[in-house]
């Protein structure tokens, strides 16, 4: 009987601590002016992946999972950057950016096992091309949650073989471009990655922990593929970042093992995607055009990174929010703003000490959202559903974020608009 008062008595105090630490999170931190400008070689960027813009019927697994499922948009042409980059280049090169995440699709150039297309391989020339000729220096990210039909026919990433062919393309990408590429992502998030993929495929446990380790031995194989050709390139693989809840805790454990942990060795910079502070609350609002913008989650997320990454340089690969199509929020918070904020508090950081390198913007353009078209995160607006024309519009953050590469990042007089 004893026993088990003692028992309650301890799962009692677990529960009130729980309770307790739910909403615990690190302190705000105080509003003070910006004391200059990002320094000169500081990544002004945007962020893109080949899936999500370029449109087209290419044999992935993701245009197959899009025939598959009813309820999503039709992928169809997306946003057709696959013919529009050299108009996107031209709307990039306006910004004022200096790097452009892209990604290039492995299912559009090596549609069949072993054999390349060369028109596809072209077009990824031009690309790179168009980009120098614009002054913007190429971020490639091998593998944006994609992969080609017959790697899904293979057994996906459960295959160790896919982590060969993997290594095998990222020889071939980066023989092709390492004199014009310097930073490399291998995989985006890719806890989220295998996420997605335990869903679509429905892998068990076993499923998941075979892709894990496959994922790691190419991630680690690309790493040295890359460094044979170019000692300076910067390689990483970027995370989503979980929060800085207490309560966030254990998915940021659980998200860092499942990847980063095992392969940090081999990341040259810690990459994070930023959107939220609170993934409780992204997870109970569920729509993008919901979740709840936090930019001082990211002076936060930035110090508690450097406190984990001691000595690393941080960049932040993704960051952004979205309209639902884009109509204004019903929180009324303007893009613009999260923009601003969000530079000003990567600036306080930096300015404490953190080694930040690089912001870039999600996205240029709006894009096909895994599934939907109406999560709106480009800086120009495209109606890929309505507007055949798939015209470019500029939104409010368009000159906002023309003034900041112009000055370098916000003034001493601004002060954020949104409240910590
Ligand atoms: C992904 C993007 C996605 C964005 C917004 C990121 O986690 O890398 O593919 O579009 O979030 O949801």
């Amino acid at each position: 009987m004893r026993i088990v008062l003692k028992l309650f008595a301890g799962l009692l105090l677990i529960f009130l601590l729980l309770v307790v630490c739910w909403n615990w999170r690190p302190a705000s931190v105080p509003v003070v002016a910006v004391q200059g400008p990002m320094p000169a070689g500081f990544i002004w960027g945007v962020s893109s992946s080949a899936f999500q813009s370029e449109g087209g019927d290419v044999d992935s697994n993701w245009n197959r999972y899009n025939d598959r499922t009813p309820g999503q948009d039709r992928y169809g042409r997306s946003v057709d950057f696959r013919h529009r980059y050299r108009d996107d280049i031209e709307l990039a090169r306006t910004l004022g950016i200096n790097t452009y995440r892209i990604g290039i699709s492995w299912a559009r150039i090596e549609p069949k096992k072993g054999q390349y297309d060369e028109t596809e391989l072209a077009y990824y020339d031009d690309l790179i091309l168009a980009l120098k000729q614009a002054g913007i220096a190429p971020l490639i990210t091998l593998d944006h949650f994609t992969y080609p039909g017959w790697v899904l026919e293979q057994g996906a990433w459960s295959n160790p073989q896919t982590t060969a062919d993997f290594v095998a393309y990222t020889r071939l990408i980066a023989q092709r471009y390492h004199a014009d590429v310097h930073l490399w992502i291998t995989f985006n998030e890719a806890a989220f990655f295998m996420a997605g993929e335990a869903g679509a495929r429905k892998l068990g446990l076993h499923g998941i922990l075979d892709m894990r380790r496959n994922l790691i031995r190419a991630h680690r194989q690309a790493y040295g593929v890359i460094h044979a050709l170019d000692a300076q390139a910067r390689v990483t693989s970027n995370i989503v970042w979980m929060g800085d809840h207490l309560r966030d805790a254990p998915l940021r454990w659980l998200t860092d093992w499942m990847f980063l942990d095992a392969v940090e060795d081999k990341c040259d910079v810690i990459a994070i995607d930023y959107y939220a502070s609170d993934v409780v609350a992204v997870l109970k609002v569920g729509k993008h055009w919901k979740w709840p913008p936090d930019p001082p989650g990211l002076y936060r997320a930035l110090k508690m990174l450097k406190a984990q990454y001691p000595g690393k340089p941080l960049l932040i690969a993704e960051t952004g929010m979205a309209t639902e199509n884009g109509k204004p929020r019903e929180d009324g918070i303007k893009r613009e703003d999260v923009l601003r904020d969000g530079v000003y508090w990567t600036q306080h950081a930096r300015e404490d000490g953190v080694k930040v390198i690089g912001y870039m913007v999600w996205s240029l353009t709006d894009n096909f959202e895994w599934g939907s078209y109406t999560p709106r995160f480009g800086l120009y607006t495209v109606n890929a559903l309505t507007d055949p024309t798939l015209a470019r519009i500029p939104t409010a953050a368009v000159p906002a974020y023309q003034q900041i590469i112009r000055d370098g990042g916000v003034g001493a007089d601004y002060r954020p608009v949104l409240a910590q």
